[in-house]
């Protein structure tokens, strides 16, 4: 039998240091398919003709990032519950000449979570309030149904009020020596900070030593800063986690849905041994 091969796409802008064409050209060599994925660069106002273009050409899927998760919805014929949920969409399946739209980055998120040792977070704080933080609080909401979140920003004012279990907050509140409030057992950077090439810093020193002797730190950035929140929290003994492995898991979940099964171990394997490989060259 003839094996047909499938066309998919990460669009953004920038794209061209997107890890995802690696990661998922590796899954689908472990898999035995002849599936291409490429990264293409397309600029915001191309975003309407990018979709029908590639609806078009007969691709399979696309993932979305940077600036189109939020703007894609309003191209979408079916959105799932959870990119309705967050706001945003970060992986599109063309099928039967519909696009539909869903965000695999909360999932995500909790699947790299629970690789760090913890124990079921009672309270977490969250820092920034873009897509990237929409996503992942309502991962941690959906996952946790006790959990208490304190959600911090520079504009607290725009924390959308999804649920009362999300507090919003300025950043006095985790600030170093400012306060006695617990920090909780989870704190995620969902900011650009620590990004390489930023040289931007949060606008207070955190309070780490407020958070759990057991708490876990996750910084979605990556690759990890030298000297940056994770290097701080570790050498206060916490357990940390950069973003590579939140990227492989929303990269997991995209493609149990386009290729309509569960994705192995061997595969998750081979998709983190593969991202490794690239990030090591890269540094
Ligand atoms: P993403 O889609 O990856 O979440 P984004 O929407 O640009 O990207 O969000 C990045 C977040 O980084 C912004 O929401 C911003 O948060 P707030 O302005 O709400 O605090 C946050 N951010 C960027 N630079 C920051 C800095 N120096 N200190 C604190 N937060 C920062």
């Amino acid at each position: 039998m003839k094996r047909s091969s499938k066309v998919f796409a990460v669009i953004g802008d920038p794209v061209s240091h997107s890890l995802s064409p690696i990661m998922h050209e590796a899954a689908f060599a472990d898999l035995g398919l002849l599936h291409r994925y490429v990264a293409l660069r397309v600029p915001s106002q191309d975003l309407e003709s990018a979709l029908n273009g590639a609806k078009a050409l007969g691709l399979t899927g696309l993932n979305l990032t940077v600036p189109h998760k939020q703007s894609a919805l309003r191209y979408m014929d079916t959105i799932g519950v959870d990119a309705r949920a967050i706001g945003a969409a970060n992986t599109i399946t063309f099928s039967a000449g519909k696009i539909h739209g869903d965000n695999t980055d909360g999932r995500g998120f909790i699947a790299a979570l629970n690789e760090l040792e913890g124990d079921v977070p009672r309270r977490a704080t969250i820092l920034g309030a873009g897509g990237a933080a929409a996503a992942i609080v309502h991962g941690l909401l959906s996952e946790f149904a006790e959990l208490e979140i304190n959600w911090v920003s520079r504009t607290p004012d725009k924390i959308p009020q999804v649920s009362p279990r999300v507090r919003a907050q300025k950043y006095d509140f985790v600030q170093a020596g400012q306060s006695t409030t617990d920090l909780g057992q989870l704190l995620v950077n969902c900011t650009s900070v620590g990004l390489q090439g930023n040289t931007q810093t949060f606008p207070v020193k955190l309070g780490l030593d407020r958070l759990d002797r057991a708490a876990r730190v996750i910084d979605i950035v990556y690759p990890r800063s030298k000297g940056g929140l994770l290097d701080q929290a570790q050498n206060q003994g916490l357990s940390v986690q950069d973003g590579v492995t939140m990227l492989l898991w929303q990269g997991v979940f995209a493609l149990q849905i386009w290729l309509k099964k569960t994705i192995e171990q061997t595969t998750v394997k081979t998709m983190r041994n593969a991202l490794a490989v690239a990030l090591d060259r890269k540094s």
